[in-house]
């Protein structure tokens, strides 16, 4: 799953017949998190909890953790060190703060972050979200931290309530979570557990309440959603592909996305709904992590180089306009120059729209984290730059290649400049034009003008070569 500073998304709503007390959340880590803060916003509604864009003056804070890279962990420390101050102030002032920590790193370090930061009222792990409600009326009476970590992952989704915000014009709906292939340096199958996947009518009908909420693109969502084996009608098990085709039936449900898939798991009738289905969108993230097959090996991926390019063919093959974006890990234990190069080269070889890299960082509990021949950080710092460089040089190249096309963008809100409106490509760049904004939610046809490093801009077919449009907030263009 694609890692970026996340928001939760949630907008302020007015709670339902309870006095209204102010819920702030601070959300870290993949998209899953994002999805799941929003559920917990839904699940504390009903209490009177309702969002709000700071920490200031909330009666609760969660803060939703990752702990994929060390730093990821740290920055929960730092924020924690800050909201102490925040909650003693609401103290004096004769209020309460009741601050709950969430997310992978209370997965993973549980009591730890109590003893650490005795501040901390709640540590919850992502599968007992749906307890919150009971765990808020426990922590008012314990004098003590209350800690809920356990693994029924059936359970959560089986208790949580229909999403009560509206979504936006795209929205997540998580229909896989967890992971049983234990690369080496991967603390997911630790944090989330085993894999499991929703039952098909569940994600229907979650799908069609989001559409009739007024989302136009779903991205479905799992930590290897391509694994996704359902229970459909009849006790059947359907794979990624035969939902997917099912929710392309979905009237008003203009684009499918998924992510995060594993190269392993491109199966024959996944690769075929991307030939047949014109609302899959032609942009998959495909994690390959290192373009070395002893690399590969020693990160237990379970597939060679060879055999992520044969995949990329058939992907390709099947849809001719798909671009790829993918994650790189460098500095993986053992990883020698000649490694390095081979990852490069698998780069030049594929060519990326985007892509995501990381300096390999030692998780403990992981294999490798013991493994021998650990890689000096100035190596893998150059190691990074490296491959940044020549990433970034294929993603200006791809975005580039899109100026004087002309394809449906779908509007999903206002720009930043009075009277322009942003969008998402097929290929999930942004895109600036002017225009009203009734057509926030439409998808228009769309005529590049220019091309940003992360970012187009243009403007509507039908007035191309008319109104000009500002640029974005970048500076150079392409
Ligand atoms: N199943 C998802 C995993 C999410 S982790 C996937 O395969 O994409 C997202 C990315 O974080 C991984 O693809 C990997 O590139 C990176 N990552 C995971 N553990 C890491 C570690 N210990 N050090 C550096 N990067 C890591
Ligand atoms: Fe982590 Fe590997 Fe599972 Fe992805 S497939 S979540 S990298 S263990
Ligand atoms: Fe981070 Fe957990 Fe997602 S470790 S990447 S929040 S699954």
């Amino acid at each position: 799953m694609t890692i970026e500073p996340a928001s939760p998304g949630v907008d302020d709503r007015s709670a339902m017949g309870a006095p209204r007390k102010r819920l702030f959340i601070k959300t870290w880590g993949c998209q899953m998190n994002v999805y799941d803060s929003g559920r917990m916003a839904d699940v504390l509604a009903p209490l009177g909890y309702a969002p709000v864009q700071a920490p200031d003056h909330a009666d609760m804070v969660i803060l939703n953790t990752c702990h994929i890279r060390e730093k990821a962990a740290e920055k929960l420390f730092s924020e924690l060190g800050r909201l102490r101050e925040s909650k003693a102030a609401r103290r004096a002032a004769g209020g309460e703060m009741v601050l709950a920590v969430a997310g992978c790193v209370a997965q993973a370090e549980g009591a730890e972050i109590t003893a650490r930061a005795p501040w901390v009222d709640l540590v919850l792990g992502p599968q007992t979200y749906h307890k919150l409600p009971e765990m808020v009326a426990r922590a008012a009476r314990a004098a003590g931290a209350v800690i809920e970590t356990d693994f029924p992952v059936d359970q959560k989704f089986d208790h949580l309530p229909e999403a009560a915000a509206p979504p936006g014009v795209t929205a997540f709906l998580t229909v896989q979570e967890g992971c049983d292939k234990f690369c080496s340096f991967c603390v997911v199958p630790y944090t989330r557990g085993a894999e499991y996947s929703r039952p098909v009518a569940a994600v229907l009908a979650e799908a069609r309440r989001l559409v009739a909420a007024g989302a136009r693109e779903l991205t479905l969502l799992g930590q290897n959603v391509n694994a996704y084996h359902g229970e459909g009608p009849g006790g059947a098990d359907w794979g990624l592909g035969r939902l997917l085709r099912a929710l392309a039936e979905i009237p008003r449900l203009a684009r499918l996305r998924y992510t995060t898939s594993h190269p392993r798991d491109m199966g024959d009738d996944l690769i075929a709904a991307h030939r047949d289905l014109p609302t899959l969108m032609p942009y998959l993230h495909l994690p390959v992590q290192s373009g070395s097959d002893r690399v590969l090996a020693a990160m237990n991926r379970g597939h060679t180089a060879d055999d992520f390019l044969r995949v990329v063919d058939r992907l390709r093959e099947a849809r001719p306009d798909l671009v790829l974006s993918s994650d790189f890990i460098v500095g993986h234990p053992g990883e020698t120059e000649a490694d390095h190069e081979a990852t490069l080269a698998l780069i030049r070889r594929v060519g990326f729209a985007s892509a995501f890299s990381f300096k390999y960082s030692a998780r403990p509990g992981t294999p490798a984290a013991g493994a021998p021949h650990q890689v000096r950080e100035t190596e893998k710092d150059r190691r990074l730059h490296d491959l940044q460089a020549l990433l970034r040089a294929q993603q200006k190249a791809f975005n580039a290649s899109r100026a004087g096309m002309t394809f449906a963008v779908l509007i999903t809100g206002q720009g930043r400049h009075p009277g322009q409106i942003a969008g998402r490509s097929p290929w999930l760049q942004p895109v600036h034009l002017i225009g009203p904004r009734a057509l926030i939610g439409a998808e228009v046809a769309v005529t590049i003008e220019t091309a940003f490093p992360n970012s187009l801009a243009g403007v509507l077919a039908a007035s191309a070569g008319g109104v000009p449009v500002q640029p974005p907030e970048e500076t150079a263009p392409a």
